[in-house]
């Protein structure tokens, strides 16, 4: 057995076939597999796609930076899954283009934010965080308060998404401009309509300004849905019939 080892240890090209021979088999079991499933996303109930004011909030989140200290990715380690709750699935951000997993945590992961405080504290946190919390090192964000959506790109948004795949029905994209302004009030004529296309929403003023739709209404309204979609009191991980 030495004598043999020692072929490989004395001649390079040989050690260099032999890491290669290894290599190639590590990888045929990792890659192959990914060719006979049509997706390796799990497909779970409850995932829709954003509505118009959670994409707007969406998009001030990016152009903002948030990401640049919070992440959306919970791990599948118990100290995360203790501190954020279910970790998080690839399913959750099918429709985000871009993924905000992000990389750094200056601050917690939001990717189950939504529920876990008023929208009042999220308003009171956003204009002035150290009023909220004193030690923290977020910036304030009070501006976002000033910032009056008028829809005007909307629904070249949704049709944008729609391009790299994310499902928004024709009625969806024509009526995203009026969904802007449905969602932060319960008695407008298209109530009905609008919870038919995004089953389960938030419809509320989030800003506490009720006349005005402004981007901090859109933000919030996402941070308040960030984890919420799926029930993962009725989820199971792994069953067979969950890949398509
Ligand atoms: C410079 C880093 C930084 C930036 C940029 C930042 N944050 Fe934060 N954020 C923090 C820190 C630190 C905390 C923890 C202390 C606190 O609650 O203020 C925090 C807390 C939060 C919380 C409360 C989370 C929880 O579970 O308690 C929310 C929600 C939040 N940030 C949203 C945002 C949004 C939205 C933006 C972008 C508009 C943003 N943050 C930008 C650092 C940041």
């Amino acid at each position: 057995m030495k004598f043999k080892h020692e072929i490989f240890e004395k001649n390079s090209l040989i050690l260099t076939l032999g890491i290669l021979v290894v290599v190639s088999i590590g990888g045929l079991v990792e890659i192959a597999p990914l060719f006979y499933l049509s997706s390796t996303i799990e497909k779970v109930d409850g995932m829709r796609p954003y509505t118009p004011l959670e994409l707007t909030g969406r998009n001030v989140y990016i152009r903002e930076g948030c990401y640049l200290c919070h992440s959306q990715m919970i791990r599948p380690l118990r100290d995360e899954a203790e501190r954020y709750g279910h970790y998080s699935l690839a399913a959750e951000s099918m429709y985000d283009h871009p993924f905000q997993w992000g990389s750094k945590r200056t601050g917690p992961d939001l990717a189950r934010v939504g529920g876990k405080y008023s929208d009042a504290w999220h308003l009171a946190h956003l204009t002035h965080p150290q009023a909220v919390v004193p030690e923290s090192v977020m910036p304030p964000y009070k501006f976002l308060l000033d910032n009056i959506l008028d829809g005007r790109t909307i629904e070249a948004d949704l049709k944008a998404n729609k391009i790299v795949g994310v499902p928004y029905t024709e009625a969806q994209i024509a009526a995203a401009k009026s969904d802007l302004a449905t969602q932060v009030d319960e008695y407008a004529d298209d109530y009905d309509g609008f919870m038919a296309r995004y089953p389960g929403a938030n419809v509320r003023d989030f800003d506490g300004d009720p006349e005005h739709l402004t981007e901090m209404d859109a933000l919030i309204a996402y941070l308040q849905m960030l984890g919420t979609l799926v029930d993962f009191s009725t989820y199971e991980a792994d069953a067979e019939d969950n890949l398509r």
